[in-house]
């Protein structure tokens, strides 16, 4: 399968500076396309449609909402809907990032709704999951995981077909804090992850891509890439610039 690289700008970049870094995307390929990736773009809301839009003429970058609400429509002040984010032009949603976890106190059952209610309403899901230092340290890893990925992924096998659901591996304690994880770290927990969806899905959990994320580099992706189980990465960060991105992408 295609490594997967994907950005989430998080709460970073308006409308035209999105423009701006998928215009130098083009320029730093020079109409290339990047061969044995998929490029995903999570844009926050206001530039979705931008970047879809800049996506879309450029060919072979996907544009992604970060979240979404688990309603067609209603008096949810704020939210945003599968429907929404289809009209902007995207085809994908994160779900579970550890940052609405911890920050906006999103649970597991708030997390499997959005898997749920995203996939059914015609959007590819890119479930995020991972452990905190202290559950760590306590010996919780395969514990986390196993709650996390069977909570969110309680739904029928059938929503998995089509290239539809990844899941990031992202360690809390590795999120925006320049402190990687080691290859061994990364190597042990995909390797209980995909485990425990074989648990959940069969073998049909060998065609679901599992990203690694958390202080993802151009500097150590390339080794991160080489690992078993990492059929990707997830980008914070060091994807707010084009020139450092374009180097995780051919990593
Ligand atoms: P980071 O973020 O690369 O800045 O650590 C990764 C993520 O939160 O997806």
């Amino acid at each position: 399968m295609d490594k997967v690289i994907a950005a989430n700008w998080k709460m970073n970049k308006t409308a035209s500076e999105a423009q701006g870094f998928m215009a130098r995307l083009k320029e730093l390929f020079d109409g290339a396309v990047p061969e044995g990736r998929e490029v995903i773009v999570f844009a926050p809301f206001t530039a979705l449609e931008a970047t879809a839009r800049s996506a879309g003429a450029l060919g072979w970058v996907q544009a992604g909402a970060q979240n979404l609400y688990p309603a067609e429509k209603g008096a949810f002040t704020g939210e945003i809907s599968a429907d929404m984010i289809r009209s902007a032009g995207a085809g994908i949603v994160l779900t579970g990032h550890s940052e609405r976890r911890h920050i906006m106190g999103e649970d597991d059952k708030t997390v499997a709704s959005k898997t749920l209610f995203a996939l059914q309403h015609g959007l590819k899901v890119m479930l995020c999951i991972g452990e905190t230092l202290e559950e760590r340290e306590q010996g919780l890893l395969r514990n986390v995981l196993e709650r996390q990925l069977i909570t969110a992924m309680s739904f029928d096998a059938g929503l998995l077909s089509g290239h539809s659901f990844y899941v990031a591996y992202e360690p809390v304690w590795a999120i925006g804090t320049g402190r990687t994880a080691t290859p061994s770290d990364i190597a042990g927990a995909h390797a209980l992850c995909r485990e425990i969806m074989r648990s959940i899905a069969g073998d049909e959990a060998f065609s679901i891509p599992l990203l690694y994320g958390g202080s993802v580099k151009a500097s150590n992706a390339g080794e991160i890439l080489l690992l078993d189980n990492v059929d990707g990465v997830l980008v914070g960060g060091a994807s707010l610039e084009a020139e450092q991105f374009s180097k995780i992408i051919t990593a």
